[in-house]
């Protein structure tokens, strides 16, 4: 009986060690595939081979990159059209570097780009954009090119990026467009707060898009989010600096999908110029804002705390009617306290065309960190809501 166990025991432990490609999954280290982590090489070519490989293998598979400087020195396409692997995984213990010339990636208007994948999940590293010297170019002045978003996903299903840092990107660092299903977890965004246009997550045209236990750090929105977003939920967020968390602008189009279903609870912001924000252009549209929810914010030192502007129109161009299109209801602020360093701590600038409907206050209290000790005050055009609970400054209803 024991001898039995014995050959058993034999067989089975052979088994196990001889055949490991039965039970495992394949994995692609950049290195074996020519990147070398120097930070000078180009690796785009060796990125897209271990893609390419990963596409091909049918059992989940995970692209491995070690740690070290991996310099990126083009538009990286990582298309799934050929893409037969729906579980893909690209575990990063180093940082990706972009060209710190601007010029290197020329018009291309994305750095890392995910087109039409299913399945993908991006576990730790670091990006660095390098934007540095295209935000000087624009900070002077001087005609520069848009700039690249360090990760974009276009069209994509079932995402996770989760324990991603993203430093100083060109332009946006995250945008989420035309996808289904994404989670962005655990990520540490920076960049300076002078720096231009780097939103720091853009969500549009996508829905089921969750973002947690984040801290965003940039020069614009933290998170932007624009026309057919719905089903969005963001929760842990610190925000600062940066412009807060914006849904707009919107309605630049006659034609434009809606915003619809958008949670935020639990954030934090910090010195920023906008807490929680709705901002349109003032411009005929077709296009709405309904069933969002602001719950447990901490404001700290904020511009406008809580903001809808209707009127968006920059050197008063491109806005013949000088009123918005865009209809903006069931919005509601719930535990919103802190101090805003304007005394305009609530603003409702709505459309005289469409106005606010819907909109409710719930335990609000927003006191001036002026030390003078002048109360706040809430502006109101063009809205209609409820107030419940203590609502401090005192709204308009
Ligand atoms: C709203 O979005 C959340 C996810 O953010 C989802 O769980 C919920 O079902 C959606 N509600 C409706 C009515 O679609
Ligand atoms: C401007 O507003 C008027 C009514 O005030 C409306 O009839 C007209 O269609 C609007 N123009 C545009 C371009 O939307």
């Amino acid at each position: 009986m024991a001898y039995t166990k014995a050959i058993l025991i034999l067989i089975l432990t052979l088994f196990c060690y001889s055949s490991p490609s039965l039970s495992a999954n394949p994995t692609y280290n950049v290195q074996s595939f020519g990147a070398k982590p120097d930070g000078k090489s180009d690796c785009t070519k060796a990125f897209l081979s271990a893609w390419g490989a990963a596409c091909a293998a049918t059992a989940p598979a995970t692209i491995y990159v070690p740690k070290g400087r991996f310099l990126l020195g083009s538009n990286v396409y990582l298309s799934g059209k050929l893409c037969k692997n729906t579980a893909i995984t690209i575990r990063i213990d180093g940082t990706l570097v972009a060209p710190s010339d601007y010029n290197a990636l020329g018009k291309t208007e994305h750095w890392l780009q995910f087109e039409r994948v299913t399945g993908v999940s991006i576990y730790g590293g670091t990006l660095d954009g390098q934007g540095a010297q295209l935000w000087a170019c624009k900070n002077s002045g001087k005609s520069c090119p848009k700039g690249a978003t360090s990760l974009a996903f276009y069209n994509s299903n079932n995402i996770v990026v989760s324990g991603l840092s993203s430093l100083n990107s060109q332009m946006f660092h995250i945008l989420v467009d035309g996808c289904h299903n994404a989670k962005l977890i655990n990520l540490q965004i920076s960049a300076p707060g002078n720096s231009p246009n780097t939103d720091g997550i853009h969500v549009q045209q996508s829905s089921g898009v969750t973002i947690m236990n984040s801290h965003v750090a940039t020069g614009d929105d933290c998170v932007s989010i624009g026309p057919g977003a719905s089903n969005l939920w963001i929760e842990n967020l610190a925000c600062g600096p940066g412009h807060g968390i914006s849904i707009g602008s919107l309605g630049w189009d006659m034609q434009e999908a809606g915003v619809q279903n958008v949670t935020v609870k639990t954030a934090t912001f910090s010195g920023t110029e906008n807490g929680v924000r709705v901002k349109t252009w003032a411009r005929p549209s077709n296009g709405f804002v309904r069933d969002v929810l602001f719950q447990h914010v901490s404001m700290i030192n904020v511009q406008n705390p809580i903001i809808i502007d209707q009127n968006y129109c920059p050197d008063h161009q491109n806005c013949p009617n000088q009123s918005s299109g865009v209809r903006v209801s069931q919005v509601t602020y719930k535990n919103i306290k802190g101090t805003s360093s304007t005394q305009a701590a609530m603003t409702f600038r709505c459309s005289s065309s469409n106005p606010c409907s819907g909109i409710k206050l719930q335990d609000i209290k927003l006191t001036y960190v002026n030390t003078l000790r002048r109360p706040t005050v809430a502006y109101c055009q063009n809205a209609r809501g409820s107030s419940s609970g203590s609502v401090y400054p005192r709204s308009c209803w």
